[in-house]
């Protein structure tokens, strides 16, 4: 709920980075769509959480975490948002939660998967077309992007090695939830098949394994 929320401020963020830096307007409608997704993605993941029974559960959303990092100037504070949230964050989600909705039974869970699923495709689509806008509105990207995405590839560690944890209940499992094995596998697998191409395509030299 608080990632999904915390989504919602990306993407706001990103949209009004986006109309000062003049991104093409159905990108931009695009954009705020997806503001509407992440916030009904965080109500939809906060009514699971009440008839899952944590209707008194404290939710932190953490609104100290949610800024969004700047200062490097419009276009590369834009571009670090669209690479870190959406090329690697939204393209890196789609097969995670697709794994999630494959071992999901639970009735309150399904439904939720099945519409974040969905929209998380969207989602990433949107970030490589405003990867590309960005490309054309300043080729200087290409060379800015190679430099970071190392650095920003690293902030997903947490996916890539999960921190160690009991196994998973059958309870668990039938909520989604995946075990730390997985989420490390569909790292590793995500990032050589799917993330690592796509910027090989845009003339971006990435790293294509995950060390
Ligand atoms: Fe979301
Ligand atoms: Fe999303």
């Amino acid at each position: 709920m608080a990632a999904e929320y915390g989504s919602a401020g990306v993407a706001a963020q990103v949209l009004a980075w986006g109309i000062t830096a003049g991104l093409p307007v159905p990108l931009l409608h695009t954009a705020t769509r997806i503001v509407r997704d992440e916030l009904d993605h965080a109500a939809l993941a906060h009514a699971c959480l009440v008839a899952l029974g944590g209707a008194d559960a404290p939710v932190d959303l953490a609104p100290e975490r949610l800024a969004v990092p700047r200062g490097e100037g419009l276009l590369a504070d834009l571009a670090r948002a669209v690479l870190r949230d959406f090329c690697l964050g939204e393209t890196l989600a789609v097969p995670y939660f697709a794994e999630m909705r494959r071992g999901a039974t639970h009735p309150a869970v399904t439904p939720v998967l099945d519409r974040v699923l969905a929209d998380e495709a969207v989602h990433r689509a949107f970030g490589w077309d405003a990867l590309d806008a960005l490309l054309a509105l300043d080729p200087g990207v290409r060379g800015w992007a190679e430099a970071r995405v190392p650095t920003l590839r690293a902030s997903f560690d947490g996916y890539r090695t999960p921190p160690a944890a009991p196994p998973l209940t059958p309870d668990e499992r039938a909520c989604g939830l995946l075990d730390n094995a997985t989420y490390g596998a569909l790292f590793a697998r995500t990032w050589a098949e799917d993330v690592a191409p796509r910027f090989a395509r845009r003339g971006i030299r990435v790293d294509g394994e995950v060390r």
